[in-house]
């Protein structure tokens, strides 16, 4: 279902149902990174104006669209200055995460060992991923967090799960270096307009 018509909304659906027909998660978010980054540096595609409009409370997460019969969802996702998340994962979906405008710091973390509800963390890589990139994750390794740097700049991403991602884990940091305590976290959305 079409949730939204923008330019280029057609061409975006078309290239991510031909990504999503190969064989295996590898090549499909291989190939929507590749796409989405094509995309993001290209004009066909615009993305409706409230995409734009960032919340001053929270992140805001827009969905665009979901596919009935291939299953997956497009989110677009607009960070305040200095908005960001905490450690999380994606429950158990790959996904592909483009920056569409601004800038991003995406830490990724290895999770080492658990004990008691609560989970021990090490960052394994960060980067600072600017407009025309996109990365992927694919579970297990898919803990991360995004924070737009930025004092007075929005930035907008797109993601695209495997499917309706409706909540995730959270990790919040405890006191000891390291180490967190795990929380379930339902995931709103921001109306469309
Ligand atoms: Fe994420």
């Amino acid at each position: 279902m079409l949730t939204l018509d923008f330019p280029g909304s057609r061409i975006l659906i078309d290239t991510i149902d031909d990504a999503i027909a190969k064989h295996s998660a590898t090549a499909i978010t291989d190939s929507l990174r590749n796409s989405l980054c094509r995309l993001i540096r290209g004009n066909e595609v615009q993305l409706p104006a409230c995409v734009f409009e960032a919340n001053t409370d929270h992140y805001a997460r827009r969905e665009l669209y979901c596919s009935e019969k291939l299953g997956y969802c497009v989110v677009a996702m607009t960070w305040g200055p200095g908005q960001g998340t905490l450690i999380h994962d994606h429950d158990g979906m790959w996904c592909v995460e483009g920056v569409w405008n601004g800038a991003l710091d995406v830490v990724q973390y290895e999770r080492l060992e658990a004990a008691d509800g609560r989970y021990h963390f090490r960052p394994v890589g960060s980067i600072q991923a600017g407009p025309g990139s996109a990365g992927s994750l694919i579970p297990p390794h898919e803990y991360h967090t995004i924070r737009n740097p930025s004092d007075e700049a929005i930035a907008v991403s797109l993601h695209i799960y495997s499917g309706r991602m409706t909540h995730c884990a959270v990790f919040q940091p405890l006191d000891e270096d390291g180490w967190y305590q795990r929380a379930e976290r339902q995931l709103g959305l921001d109306q469309v307009h």
